[in-house]
């Protein structure tokens, strides 16, 4: 069942005070299904949270709509079955952890023993626990990612639209981050997270969707989307000669280098390397590695982003 379901999702702003319009957001169309985790992807300025504030009723769309939990944008939302972690959370400074999370937790409704008891929880889960009575101004940007994520947490919710879930984080506390989602989806939360770090992503994500520029240009998962590349071969040689050396130089390569005594070749498809392969042999050369390389999500998204000018 699509829990989040987004139809021709649209947003333009007003720029400049002649009220010029500028279109942030153009025609999005997607689902996300129950259990799912979604990686909402795009280089800076694509759309990302402005897609997030539009589905959490911040701000309004110029046109489309969507449906979270089967309620469509005009209706009330269930607001207890949604978490939400801002991109740039505004703390109140002289609050410390806990008492922030305290703050949240009554506001959600929850007795003072409740809320005690889920506070107690959720610092835990986050790697808090040490530092709740430390005031919210004394914490470093991986901490206060942290207990934005916490308060995201308070009330269960079924649905989390999390912005910019792991900024701030060193590596560590980004497998931690990384290990705490994948629980979430165990407990079949759905997850529908904006990133630019496309390590995690490519670790964490069922299905992403790729947006540039307000236009949605990629969607799928991980795996489709980098199979639909063809992917580059490298063939790694030993003992060639220097004239078979420089013939192979001029034939159809990406790219040339000497690793450990070993001349790798980057070449742009199989027959490439395959007569690579052959130059080689019949020169006494021996082949160490031939293998195709699909490259990482990161090779794709600079790819694709990166010359849409
Ligand atoms: N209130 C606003 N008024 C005018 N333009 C805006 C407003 N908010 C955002 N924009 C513009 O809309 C575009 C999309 O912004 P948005 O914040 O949604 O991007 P994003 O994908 O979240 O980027 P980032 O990765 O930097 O967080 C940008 O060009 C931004 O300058
Ligand atoms: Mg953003």
């Amino acid at each position: 069942m699509a829990i989040l379901r987004i139809q021709n999702l649209t947003k333009e702003y007003s720029t400049g005070f002649l009220g010029k319009r500028f279109r942030a957001l153009n025609n999005l169309n997607l689902e996300v299904e129950e259990g799912e985790i979604f990686g909402f992807l795009g280089p800076n300025g694509a759309g990302k949270t402005t897609t997030i504030k539009m589905l959490l009723r911040i701000i309004f769309p110029t046109s489309g709509t969507a449906w979270l939990l089967d309620k469509e944008l005009g209706e009330a939302p269930d607001i207890h079955k949604i978490g939400y972690m801002p991109e740039n959370p505004y703390f109140y400074r002289f609050l410390t952890g806990q008492e922030f999370l305290m703050f949240y937790a009554r506001l959600s409704g929850m007795s003072s023993g409740e809320a005690r008891k889920k506070v107690d929880e959720l610092l835990e889960i986050v790697g808090l626990t040490y530092a709740r009575k430390t005031r919210l101004s004394d914490y470093s940007k991986g901490m206060v990612t942290r207990v934005g994520l916490a308060q995201s947490l308070i009330t269960n919710p079924s649905l989390l639209l999390l912005d910019e879930p792991m900024s701030g984080l060193d590596p560590i506390g980004r497998r931690e981050i990384r290990d705490l989602i994948h629980q979430l989806k165990e407990e079949r939360k759905t997850i529908f997270f904006c990133s630019h770090i496309l390590a995690d992503i490519e670790m964490l994500c069922d299905r992403i969707a790729i947006l540039n520029k307000g236009e949605l240009i990629k969607l799928g998962t991980v795996r489709e989307i980098l199979s639909s590349q063809s992917p580059d071969y490298i063939i790694s040689l030993e003992g060639l000669s220097e004239a078979a050396l420089e013939e192979i130089k001029g034939m159809n390569i990406k790219k040339y280098e000497v690793i450990g005594g070993f001349h790798h070749f980057t070449a742009p498809s199989q027959e490439d390397a395959q007569r690579i392969a052959q130059r080689a042999m019949a020169d006494q050369g021996r082949i160490i590695e031939l293998r195709p390389e699909r490259g990482t999500l990161e090779d794709y998204f600079i790819r694709e982003v990166g010359t849409r000018e």
